[in-house]
């Protein structure tokens, strides 16, 4: 199949192309030619911003589908570029978020109440309308291609090459051995998705031109954040020790989310159960937890720049949480 990636160059993007280039489709690359231009030399590359407004080379060409990364998550964009490539497009897969869910409080499927934009649509990307944003961009793909056009909302998404370090940290923490803080209790439930799982059920999508809306991340009760860091010990052999601290504890010292990623308030553990069976009926699949471990903490230990900044606890905090 003729198929072309909105992206494809940094983490799930990257993944889909190359999911889809091994299954020997014929794959275009549009992206802006910044991030890692030298990926993928047997792609086609289409070089243009989504942002800017800089279309021309998707102006000719067909396609029989399209995987929208969404490099842009802004309604008016996204609008803008579907108008142009509707008539050419067979069908649109067009990545999401389980950001777009309204009460993180209560039970999720496919059905529940998604967020609403109160205000008028921002020129820029805000991290704060990220949900609502996502809303927007939805709409435009399910007004432009209807039945033609699956809806996927991942939840976390982990994996080599994971530019935002989220599980990354608790698999490289725990390599480095020592005490570890993490936030109690230990049966809180983490949800997630290897990239490259996820990747080649969109590629999957592709091929079998489902539409609709899916939830896609791991199943519900597989994993605690208890259980995370056994399966990394065993992964890594680190002689880690866990020492869970109440949130209150946490709360006094001022720790935030970012600083303990996949610390969630219990109001929000609903974003961590989510249904996924509609998912799994359409051939959503997932390699052992152990195998992701092992793969990031290769990748992780093999490259030079560090973490995302911000994410997970400094050294010096975790000792100065630790001492208290
Ligand atoms: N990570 C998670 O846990 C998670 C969870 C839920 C949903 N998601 C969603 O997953 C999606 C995939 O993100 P990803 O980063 O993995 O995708 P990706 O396609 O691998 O990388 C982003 C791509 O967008 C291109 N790009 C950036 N700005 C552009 C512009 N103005 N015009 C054209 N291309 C542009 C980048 O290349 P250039 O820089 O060269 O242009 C890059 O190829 C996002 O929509 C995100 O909301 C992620």
């Amino acid at each position: 199949m003729k198929v072309l990636a909105l992206g494809g160059t940094t983490f799930l993007g990257r993944a889909a192309v190359e999911a889809a280039l091994a299954l020997g489709h014929d794959v275009t690359v549009f992206n802006r030619g910044v991030t890692n231009p030298e990926l993928f030399p047997e792609a086609t590359k289409l070089r243009g911003d989504l942002l800017a407004g800089e279309l021309e080379p998707l102006r000719n060409g067909v396609w029989d589908a399209v995987i929208d990364l969404d490099p842009t998550t802004l309604p008016w964009a996204v609008r803008r570029y579907l108008e142009l490539l509707a008539p050419r497009i067979g069908y649109y897969v067009f990545v999401s978020t389980l950001s777009v869910y309204a009460d993180p409080s209560r039970p999720i499927n496919e059905t529940a109440p998604v967020k609403q934009l109160r205000e008028s649509e921002p020129p820029k990307f805000r991290d704060d309308l990220y949900g609502e944003l996502k809303v927007g961009c939805e709409r435009a793909v399910i007004r432009a291609f209807g039945e033609r056009a699956v809806i996927v909302r991942p939840g976390l998404i982990v994996g080599p090459h994971d530019p935002r370090g989220r599980f990354t940290y608790w698999v490289r923490r725990i390599a480095a051995g020592g005490e570890v803080v993490a936030p109690a209790p230990p049966n809180r439930p983490v949800q997630l998705v290897d990239v490259r799982d996820l990747a080649a059920w969109l590629v999957r999508l592709v091929e079998d031109c489902r539409a609709g809306v899916f939830n896609a991340t791991g199943v519900a009760g597989d994993l605690t954040l208890g259980r995370l860091p056994d399966e990394c010990r065993a992964v890594s052999g680190s002689d880690a020790r866990v020492i869970w601290l109440e949130e209150s504890r946490l709360a006094a010292a001022k720790v935030t989310p970012l600083e303990l990623p996949l610390w969630f308030p219990a109001s929000h553990w609903p974003l961590m159960e989510v249904d996924v069976s509609h998912a799994l009926a359409a051939g959503l699949s997932f390699r052992p937890i152990a195998e992701s471990i092992r793969d990031t903490l290769a990748w992780d230990s093999a490259r030079e720049e560090p973490l995302t900044v911000g994410i997970g606890l400094t050294a010096e905090r975790e000792r100065e949480l630790l001492a208290t």
